[in-house]
């Protein structure tokens, strides 16, 4: 039985892709910042096989302990979901430096602590892949003023925090290739989420249908690129 971590596995995304893992047979390691009140993941523990870690990626000795925690585990899949989008409006001249500090050291410092503290159990896996959540709002080549995504203002904080992601997975493929560790980029759509918002396009399961195939197709051969929820490549 395959083995997933996914980080932020309460609620939107995360707990989606823990549903859907948890059915399709995987044992599902659900971290989030907090499990006792995370309902819907610990009813979804009752009847699958799925164990409920506390985790908040922005505290990382918390990240070693749960490394160490789960040590004897290999990882197959390492999901990297947990993030924020950043502060509220996104506009220039109304900048939240505070909250844009929470949302580099949440979606790209968390990020790269988790590859860093689970690389060896995601080594010990078979499937040996790491995916981190990106988003196609990241993509400098699409941010155009026809960008039918920006719709809630020009979300500096949040997209410079997932551009820096890419360029940090993009690193990581490179060092990790050797080890037999792919890394790749993924940007499960606009969904309707806390993050997304209720205008979003998808639903969760809608994304969720479309990112787990995508994601359980890739290979070492796919290190170091970012996908689409549909599996196209999303430009840089
Ligand atoms: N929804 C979209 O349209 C969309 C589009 C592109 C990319 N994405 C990406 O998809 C991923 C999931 O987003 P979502 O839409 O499902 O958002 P969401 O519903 O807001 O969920 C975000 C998750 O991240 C967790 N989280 C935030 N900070 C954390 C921390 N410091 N430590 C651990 N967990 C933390 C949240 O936990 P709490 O409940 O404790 O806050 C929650 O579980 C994110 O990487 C997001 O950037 C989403």
């Amino acid at each position: 039985m395959p083995t997933i971590l996914i980080t932020g596995a309460n609620k939107g995304l995360g707990l989606g892709f823990a549903k859907r893992y948890a059915a399709d047979g995987w044992r599902v390691l659900a971290a989030c910042r907090r499990p006792d009140a995370a309902t819907d993941l610990n009813a979804l523990a009752q009847t699958h096989d799925v164990q409920v870690h506390a985790l908040d990626v922005t505290d990382h000795a918390t990240i070693d302990a749960l490394a160490d925690t789960l040590k004897a585990k290999p990882v197959d899949l390492l999901l990297n979901n947990a993030a924020v989008q950043g502060g509220h409006p996104q506009k220039f001249r109304h900048t939240d430096y505070a909250a844009w500090d929470l949302a580099f050291r949440t979606n790209v410092m968390g990020v790269m602590k988790m590859c860093e503290a689970f690389a060896p159990h995601v080594e010990r896996g078979a499937k040996k892949l790491i995916v981190n959540v990106s988003s196609r709002t990241s993509s400098i080549a699409n941010k155009t003023t026809a960008d039918p995504d920006n719709t809630k203002g020009e979300l500096h904080q949040y997209r410079s925090t997932k551009t820096a992601l890419n360029m940090v997975s993009r690193c990581m493929a490179w060092e990790l290739q050797p080890r037999g560790i792919a890394v790749v980029l993924l940007g499960p759509g606009w969904v309707r989420t806390d993050l997304g918002g209720p205008n979003a396009r998808l639903s969760v399961d809608e994304a969720i249908a479309a990112c787990v195939p995508t994601i359980n197709s890739f290979t070492l051969a796919d290190t170091g690129q970012f996908r689409g929820h549909d599996g196209t490549v999303v430009p840089w």
